[in-house]
């Protein structure tokens, strides 16, 4: 049972053991338990010292080290940031001596070349993973004035867009012109799609190839007529033949055969070539609704050659349709299986090469090239579309989404006003950013003095005005693999080319573990040239062991650091080196020791709160008494002392044992008490010395010849006290007379108390009270018995009196019944005539 609890208790503070010593000490423990150095830099606050001289911890906080470790050889490489690249942004200044330049806004841009918009452009960051705060840094976004704008006009010309296609030509030229009042350096460009040449999507009759519009499209009446002359009279007969039948029809001219995409106008200066080249382009016709326009965007976006885009320029790409679109996987109804291989193919003419030989795009691929290329795509559709496309620019970064009317006569305001709402915001995204860092934006936008929130994106941006994100970045962890540990990631604004461009040199390691560093040295005698030495520690070639590598590490060996084969090695409480076990200590007032580290002190059975109940001390996990103390807890007195009383008394009484020092009374429970001496239950010692105390005290009973045999000390007192320790007697001599005492079992001693007093009954009276009782009860008995005697004969008598005036009083002899009727009775016949 007593092993049971020991071991339980043992189990207990085992397993308590580490996180109490955490809580009580954590910078004793985190710093000190690391014994690598780039385990310790990683913890924070700690530092190593890698000096091969130094002798103690060499992972401890790093304040602890300024004057224990050379200076040099202190390894605690701390975060940082240094700028690589400042380009100021270009200055806004308010339009003053004319230059020619800018915009109706009255700013202009100090430089009109290399506009910047983004600062700091390159930033060099060292970091630490586990560090206590995030590290912050600032980035700045202004808005340059006249900032170039190119414009790429993708449309869809099925033939539902014929009237479109008709108000856009008409529109061109004032399109250009609201751009060109935005900025001076504005580029326009058009380019349309309808959809891939293969069944479902085109009908590829040979007759529809050529000429896919439907007749009722394309074959016009002219209008009717009253009369016309159409010949007049002439002599040449020839001329009448061409005279057109009664109604005019006239073949649709401008139904082209249909293409996959086609770049009609690249990106140009010149926007008056704009309006006459969307009017020459000729409406097509496909089958089913949705059309190709994925194939289209793609090949807008990355034909950057083609197309004409400009590296530092807002680019624009306006996608206008009345219908739906084909996504990836929509080829398969083609055979077409090949996926989108997101290149361009355009040959010399503009054309789209690739329709019948890839797939649709699909929407991420849209978005990644978007992304890469930062193009803000706007959808320009028709109402019955606007729900479609603005779900689809949900998952396209820097859409945004704008309905066109039927006849697309909004357009100018359309594309207006989405390059302001683009324009106006401000969204910081970042690229390549990884799986061990972690950003998090912060910014006033534009209400300076305002609180600082967690977004990374701003509205209402006017030309000119800054806007200071706050970065806060966050190493999680070390990579496993080491090339990551230097590390390149972007963070710009969507929609624009420019960037910052931030190194991240992750401190994960020591410059002493690598060759080099004067803490590096191979086959070093220091390790018994079995090792290298290492930021000061030696690490052993295969074969060799211990601090020093002079030992060497046999396989079998190691199990002279376990008790017995299968225990385990040192007890989990220290390392094996060199076969030898050398015990950990993981708090100042607890240590461990032993051939296994089995040892402890303080693992010894607690009673009431105290190791080896405060009599002992504890050594190896057993507790050693101190003098007077015995038993495993120590919690024994080793001593009779408090089971007698005075000298000569027997143990307990007689009645127990005495264990540690206290009397354990029979089981039969009858003695209780200090010294087993209570005994409620037993006869009593009173007849056994009332004939004593009789002849004692009182000089009478049968025992006054013998008296002095009663060899007792008898106390006389003239009032006796009852305490729970005594028992109380009482007796009647011959005169009836009552004594009474007391008396209290000391050991094996009796000590008699006596009453000096007797109690005797006053003879005489007694008598005369007990004849005049007797007497007076019988008396009154009888004067009752008279008194009913004369009530009952008084009523008697009035009784008969009464009666015999009543027989006084008859009127009538009662001879006969008066009743009775006569038993027979005679009757008389009439008629009968004899006698
Ligand atoms: C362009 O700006 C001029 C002058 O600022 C203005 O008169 C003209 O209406 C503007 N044109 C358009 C299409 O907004
Ligand atoms: C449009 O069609 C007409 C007639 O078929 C043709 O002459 C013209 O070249 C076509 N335009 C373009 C841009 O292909
Ligand atoms: C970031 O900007 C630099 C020039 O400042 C450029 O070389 C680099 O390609 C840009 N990176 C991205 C991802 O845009
Ligand atoms: C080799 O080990 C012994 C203890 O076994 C030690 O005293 C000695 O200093 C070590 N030798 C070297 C060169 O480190
Ligand atoms: C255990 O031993 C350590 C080191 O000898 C000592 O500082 C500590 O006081 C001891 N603890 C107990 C409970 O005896
Ligand atoms: C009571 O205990 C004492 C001491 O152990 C023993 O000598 C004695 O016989 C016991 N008496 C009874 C009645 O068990
Ligand atoms: C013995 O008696 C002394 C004095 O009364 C007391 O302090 C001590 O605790 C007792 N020992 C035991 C084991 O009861």
């Amino acid at each position: 049972m007593m092993n049971a609890i020991i071991s339980i208790l043992l189990l207990f503070t085992a397993l308590t053991l580490p996180y109490l010593s955490v809580e009580q000490q954590p910078k004793f423990f985190t710093c000190s338990s690391k014994d690598k150095c780039d385990e310790c830099i990683r913890t924070f606050g700690c530092a190593w010292c890698s000096d091969p001289d130094f002798t103690g911890k060499r992972c401890q906080k790093n304040e602890e080290f300024t004057t224990k470790c050379n200076p040099n050889y202190i390894m605690d490489p701390k975060i940082a940031i240094s700028y690589e690249k400042e380009t100021p942004l270009t200055e806004v200044k308010p339009r003053g001596s004319n230059n020619g330049y800018g915009s109706n806004t009255g700013l202009y841009s100090s430089s009109q070349e290399n506009v910047v918009q983004v600062y700091p452009q390159t930033i060099k960051l060292r970091l630490k993973p586990n560090e206590g705060n995030p590290h912050r840094f600032y980035m700045f976004y202004r808005q340059a004035v006249d900032y170039p704008v190119d414009l790429y006009y993708l449309m869809d010309l099925s033939n539902s867009m014929k009237d479109d296609k008709d108000k856009l030509s008409l529109l061109g030229d004032k399109l250009a012109e609201t751009m060109t009042n935005i900025t001076s350096n504005f580029r326009l460009g058009f380019g349309s799609f309808v959809d891939k040449v293969v069944m479902p999507y085109v009908s590829i009759l040979p007759k529809k190839l050529i000429q896919p519009c439907d007749d009722d499209d394309c074959y016009q009446c002219i209008p009717p007529y009253g009369f016309r002359n159409h010949l007049s009279l002439s002599a040449n007969s020839n001329l009448f033949v061409n005279i057109p039948s009664f109604s005019l029809i006239e073949p649709c001219k401008d139904c082209a055969a249909p293409y996959g995409f086609r770049n009609v106008m690249s990106l140009s200066r010149d926007t008056s070539k704009f309006a006459g080249q969307v009017k020459s382009a000729n409406v097509s016709g496909n089958l089913d609704a949705p059309e190709g326009g994925f194939d289209a965007i793609m090949q807008a976006i990355v034909c950057r050659e083609q197309i004409g885009w400009r590296e530092k320029a807002r680019k624009l790409l306006v996608f206008s349709t009345d219908s739906s679109f084909h996504y990836a996987g929509d080829g398969k109804l083609a055979g077409i299986v090949k996926p989108n291989d997101g290149c361009c193919h355009l040959d010399n003419s503009g054309l789209y090469t690739h329709s019948t030989i890839q797939d649709y795009p699909s929407v991420s691929q849209v978005n990644l090239k978007i992304k890469e290329n930062s193009i803000n795509l706007i959808f320009a559709v028709t109402a019955n579309q606007v729900d479609l496309y603005k779900r689809l620019g949900n998952h396209i970064e820097g859409s945004s989404c704008g309905m066109l009317s039927e006849d697309s006569g909004n357009v100018v305001e359309l594309v207006h006003q989405q390059y302001d709402k683009i324009r106006s915001s401000i969204e910081m995204r970042e690229k390549d950013l990884g799986n061990y860092l972690r950003l998090k934006y912060y910014s006033r936008c534009l209400n300076l003095n305002g609180p600082l929130i967690e977004t990374n994106k701003c509205d209402g941006l006017k030309v000119g005005e800054t806007v200071q994100f706050e970065i806060d970045i966050e190493l999680l962890s070390c990579p496993t693999d080491r090339n990551e540990w230097n590390h390149k990631f972007y963070i710009y604004p969507v929609g624009i080319s420019e960037n910052l461009t931030v190194h991240v040199d992750m401190l994960c390691d020591c410059a002493c573990q690598y060759p080099g560093h004067a803490s590096y040295e191979e086959n070093s005698l220091r390790c018994s040239g079995h090792g290298t030495l290492k930021c000061g520690r030696c690490e052993c070639d295969i074969g060799y062991s211990g601090d020093d590598c002079n030992c060497t590490s046999d396989a079998d060996k190691i199990d002279k650091c376990r008790p017995g084969t299968s225990g385990s090695l040192c007890s989990d409480h220290g390392v094996c080196k060199c076969n030898k076990c050398y015990c950990n200590s993981y708090s100042p007032n607890e240590a461990f020791w032993g051939e296994f580290c089995e040892c402890t002190n303080f693992s010894c059975p607690l009673i009431n709160g105290k190791l080896c109940a405060g009599h002992g001390s504890c050594v190896c996990d057993k507790c050693i008494c101190d003098e007077g103390w015995i038993g495993p807890e120590c919690a024994c007195e080793n001593s009779i002392s408090n089971c007698t009383v005075g000298q000569d008394n027997e143990i307990c009484s007689g009645h127990g044992t005495c264990e540690c020092n206290k009397c354990v009374c029979n089981k039969t429970g009858e003695y209780y008490g200090q010294y087993c001496d209570k005994c409620p239950r037993c006869p009593n010692k009173c007849p056994e010395l009332k004939d004593c105390v009789q002849c004692k005290v009182h000089n009478s009973g049968p025992l006054i010849k013998e008296c002095d045999e009663c060899n007792m000390i008898i106390e006389v007192v003239d009032y006796l006290e009852m305490t729970d320790s005594v028992e109380f007697c009482s007796a009647y001599d011959e005169q009836d007379c009552r004594y009474t005492f007391t008396y209290e079992l000391i050991g094996k001693k009796i000590k008699v108390t006596a009453l000096k007093n007797k109690d005797c009954p006053p003879q005489a009276r007694i008598l005369g009270v007990v004849f005049s009782v007797i007497l007076s009860i019988v008396l009154i008995g009888l004067a009752f018995l008279l008194m009913w005697k004369f009530f009952t004969s008084m009523r008697d008598r009035r009784e008969f009196a009464k009666f015999e005036k009543e027989r006084a009083m008859a009127k009538w002899d009662s001879g006969q019944n008066p009743i009775y009727k006569q038993a027979t009775s005679t009757f008389k016949n009439p008629t009968y005539c004899g006698t």
